[in-house]
């Protein structure tokens, strides 16, 4: 008896530690079906143009993607005109001019995605005190371990952020003034207003735009803007398992053989 009890009160605040964490941290958002996800997974053409539009009119008000340029939008099927297009629609700050003045003028292909604040300080002082993080590798940054590879972790947590909005916290969750509940959120209390609902683009190849179909799309779109060389390593990949698998029979055939007489 004398020595259960230390062992039972080590149990209770093993289990009350747990406990606490638990209500601090989110639950693994569900796993979504990926035509990126497996060996041999590759970009659905139509979701990747959908999502970079989702980004362009919704997600581009507040978070930056640095790491890309308006020209690497032809690895998802855009055109020269159409990437020309799309450039053209942004404003970019340029010179110095022949007055040593800087200026605005209408993007290039060669551009960088404009980010839509100067700073980070700016952009957290629009948002509410948390800058909303750039976008370019968030997949990955999110992603837990080698879950990635597989097209889940990372993905799925976008999408379910995206998803797991809730007008209302449930009974008894503290929210402070100006965060948003949300389900796969650490802590719950997010600083980003829900950015989708149904309908809040209109798709052009006629593909209805629900709230999952748009997080679906705009997630898709991030996983290759994270990692735009995907479909080369894994068929690079399989290219080389078969070569190896060829390779060890070979190796075995030459083996007997020479072994033949040796016995
Ligand atoms: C009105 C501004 C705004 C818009 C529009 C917006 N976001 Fe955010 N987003 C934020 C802010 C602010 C944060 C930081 C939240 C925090 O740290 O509490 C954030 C955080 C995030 C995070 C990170 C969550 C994490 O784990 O840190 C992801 C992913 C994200 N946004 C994706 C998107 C996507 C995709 C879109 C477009 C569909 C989008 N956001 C549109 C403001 C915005």
């Amino acid at each position: 008896m004398r020595r259960l009890f230390p062992a039972a009160l080590g149990a209770a605040l093993l289990l009350c530690a747990g406990g606490a964490w638990a209500q601090e941290d989110a639950p693994d958002a569900p796993h979504q079906d990926w035509s990126f996800a497996g060996v041999l997974g590759t970009f659905d053409p139509g979701s990747l143009q959908r999502g970079f539009q989702v980004y362009n009119e919704v997600c581009s008000n507040c978070h930056s993607m640095n790491q890309l340029h308006y020209r690497d939008l032809a690895g998802i099927g855009f055109d020269t005109a159409e990437i020309a297009a799309i450039a053209a629609q942004k404003q970019v700050q340029d010179g110095p001019n022949d007055q040593g003045q800087m200026f605005m003028r209408a993007g290039k292909s060669s551009d960088g995605f404009v980010a839509p604040f100067a700073n980070a300080q700016a952009a957290a002082a629009a948002n509410g005190g948390a800058a909303p993080p750039d976008l370019s590798v968030i997949v990955k940054a999110r992603g837990k371990g080698l879950e990635y590879l597989w097209g889940m972790g990372g993905p799925d947590y976008v999408y379910g952020v995206l998803n797991g909005f809730q007008d209302k916290p449930p009974a008894g969750f503290n929210l402070p003034q100006g965060k948003y509940y949300n389900e796969y959120f650490s802590g719950h209390a997010i600083s980003m207003p829900p950015p989708l609902a149904d309908g809040t683009v209109q798709f052009q190849d006629g593909t209805k735009s629900t709230l999952p179909q748009e997080a679906h799309d705009v997630v898709t779109f991030l996983t290759w803007a994270a990692e735009p060389k995907m479909e080369d390593r894994k068929r690079t990949g399989a290219k080389v398992i078969i070569f190896l698998l060829a390779m060890t029979g070979v190796l075995y055939g030459a083996k007997r053989k020479v072994w033949k007489d040796v016995h």
